[in-house]
């Protein structure tokens, strides 16, 4: 057994986490989970970056002392991974003394090996980098590349680290085999830079309060960043000489040492920190993978713009495996991904409720119908979905030994989509009750109900929540180990759950408008410049059972009132038959008044998840005909019993 040690970075305190934050997190535990299947001995860092001016000033503006700062928002990312399901086997935080202890006995190294002198240092200073630029590194008005921020002039006497001594050792560590740096597309960037010349880099403040001091060097702190990195092995406890047993088997072992960072934070992990390490004479990080970064509509994510995506509304709305799902699917690693709301929907809509979910319900609906309430007996070796199944699998296993996650998931939906089609050549539905075809019923259920459970084996790194549902569906047990993917698993027979949904649908017309960027009625919505094209949902054919499922039946409006604030919603009050009366809101308030409803007959979905609309809650969803981006209401032909089924 190798071990595999994972890091993601360490998140500043200054402020709530975002998508960008998430999603190293999520990527870090997918593989973590993926590591633990294959069989590897896992160990998961994750944590916190708390010290810096950065943080200094936030808790200044705030007016507490930074450690409350930090209190207050790691509470919240340990609330936010518990919710996401995150397996880190540890949480470090830089204020913790097993940290400060560690980058002592590092600084204590580097000072040993004369690495370190002081000097009088003038740059131009960001305070969200903590990091000195020259003037022609600078954006017009002296802002940093970076942020965009104005950046301060500085003159201090600092300590230095001789960076400019590692230029050659850095570049010949990057030609090794691998490259210890990766996509190829960032050890370029990277290589580019160091063989252009590296400057020694200033490792102390003088004006920094907020930080570890600086050993030897009175009314010094250590920079931000040699104190951050450091992390990496303070919390397996590296203290010096004294090493603890997690240091000597993960950071001085044969095994993989993975940082996975955004691309921003690139050059401090490739560059700075492997210098660190050389010149502290400890190992190196096997591989630092940089990913790209989250737009929202094509836009940069910032605070200014007031466009940040937080992860609290979407885990509320979607759950949290769609949104690990979603982050997953949608962006290349390695490369830049939009967020917005409407792909976040269609996604899961198209893969997730439809694809797995509905597959899967079907499945198990056609089964207990054909087999008594359990699965179908086992018949013949799978065939042609047998050998769809073994490509699907050696294609996710390669990419996800790639990281190329969006593209494993593919392989998995594959699979899914070659089931469905392997169930429209067959039509088990329509042998449900010859009993001549029982046995050819009984193979084609057992199969596609095989290939799902396949898919679910899969999806257990990506959705530790709803993947175990799915299989639990089927009437099996996750697997603990890569082996549960191979064909066979499902057992013969066995007794199957009623169906329940597990990934109901979105009704992405009321979710946006709700949310409240809807485009008004007739108008289209705004495309921000430069937005991708997003994925359009797929016409699908549906079968007839499908379009049972939805259950439409006429009903009467016995009251109507425009719900308050809101210019598109009216509440009725409908009888749906047998005095059942019931609220549905319709989005129909242009085009109607609510008096003129009342009396009147519509067809409605009696059979939707109830779902909020400016917090009234919806039982159903009228039916109209859209012309010209206006909704006209469906009646029938002549009045029928309210309650009538629609077919
Ligand atoms: N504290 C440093 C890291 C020190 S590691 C020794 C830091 N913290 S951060 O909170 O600002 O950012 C943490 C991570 O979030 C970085 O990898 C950064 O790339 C990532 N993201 C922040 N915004 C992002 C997006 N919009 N998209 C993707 N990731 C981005 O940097």
């Amino acid at each position: 057994m190798s071990s595999y040690y994972l890091t993601t970075p360490i998140y500043y305190v200054n402020d709530h986490p975002h998508i960008g934050h998430i999603y190293t997190t999520l990527v870090a535990d997918t593989i973590a989970r993926y590591r633990r299947l294959c069989g590897d001995e896992v160990y998961f860092l994750t944590g916190t970056d708390e010290h810096g001016q950065k943080i200094e000033r936030a808790a200044a503006e705030r007016g507490i002392p930074p450690i409350e700062l930090a209190d207050e928002v790691v509470s919240r990312y340990h609330s936010l991974w518990a919710e996401l399901g995150i397996s880190h086997d540890d949480f470090i935080r830089t204020t913790e003394e097993r940290h400060t202890r560690g980058v002592e006995a590092i600084v204590a190294r580097i000072a040993a090996t004369g690495d370190f002198y002081v000097s009088r240092h003038e740059g131009w200073y960001c305070a969200a980098c903590e990091n000195y630029y020259t003037e022609k590194e600078l954006l017009p008005g002296h802002r940093c590349p970076d942020h965009e921020i104005e950046t301060e002039l500085r003159s201090e006497e600092n300590v230095f680290f001789r960076l400019s001594k590692y230029q050659d050792r850095l570049l010949e560590w990057y030609d090794s085999e691998p490259c210890p740096v990766a996509p190829p597309s960032r050890a370029n960037e990277v290589r580019q830079f160091v063989a252009q010349g590296l400057r020694d880099l200033s490792v102390s403040r003088a004006t920094v309060e907020w930080a570890i001091p600086f050993p030897a060097h009175e009314g010094h702190t250590i920079y931000v960043w040699l104190d951050a990195l450091s992390n990496y092995i303070t919390a397996l406890g590296y203290d010096g000489d004294e090493v603890g047993d997690l240091y000597r088997s993960l950071w001085q072992g044969d095994g993989v040492r993975l940082h996975l960072v955004g691309k921003d934070i690139l050059r401090f992990h490739a560059v700075y920190w492997p210098a660190f390490l050389m010149s502290a004479g400890l190992p190196l990080p096997t591989t630092v993978w940089a990913h790209g970064w989250w737009l929202r509509d094509a836009q940069k994510i910032s605070k200014t713009v007031g466009n940040i995506v937080r992860p609290d509304d979407l885990m509320k709305s979607f759950g949290t495996d769609s949104l690990r799902y979603f982050v997953l699917r949608e962006m290349v690693f390695g490369q830049d991904a939009s967020f917005s709301d409407e792909a976040f929907i269609d996604r899961y809509n198209s893969d997730l409720a439809n694809d797995l979910g509905n597959t899967t319900s079907r499945l198990v609906t056609l089964s207990r119908r054909a087999f008594g309430d359990c699965l179908p007996p086992r018949r013949g070796a799978g065939g042609a979905l047998a050998t769809a199944a073994a490509t699907a699998i050696a294609e996710y296993r390669r990419t996800m030994d790639e990281f190329a996650f969006s593209r494993a998931l593919e392989a998995l939906w594959r699979l899914l989509s070659q089931t469905n089609q392997y169930l429209v050549a067959h039509e088990p539905w329509k042998k449900l009750k010859d009993p001549a075809a029982s046995g050819e019923v009984a193979e084609v259920l057992w199969n596609a109900m095989e290939a799902v459970r396949v898919v679910a084996n899969g999806l257990l790194p990506f959705l530790p929540e709803k993947a175990p549902q799915v299989l639990a569906a089927l009437g099996v047990e996750p697997g603990g180990e890569l082996s549960a993917l191979e064909w066979g698993g499902l057992p013969t027979g066995a007794e199957l759950p009623a169906v329940t949904p597990i990934f109901p649908r979105i009704d992405k017309k009321a979710y946006l408008a709700d949310a409240g960027d809807a485009p008004p009625v007739g108008k289209p919505a705004k495309k921000p410049k430069r937005q991708k094209k997003e994925a359009a949902e797929k016409p699908e054919m549906i079968q007839i059972d499908q379009f049972f499922e939805t259950q439409l039946r006429v009903a009467e409006v016995k009251a109507a009132e425009a719900v308050p604030k809101s210019k598109k919603l009216i509440k009725l009050t409908v009888d749906v038959g047998e005095d059942s009366e019931r609220t549905v809101v319709a989005g129909i308030a242009g085009q109607y008044e609510p008096e003129a409803l009342v009396g009147r007959q519509v067809v409605i979905v009696a059979n939707l998840q109830p779902a909020k609309l400016m917090g009234v809650e919806s039982n159903g969803m009228v039916l109209a005909a859209e012309a010209d981006g206006a909704p006209i209401l469906l009646r029938p032909e002549k009045p029928v019993p309210n309650g009538t089924r629609v077919k």
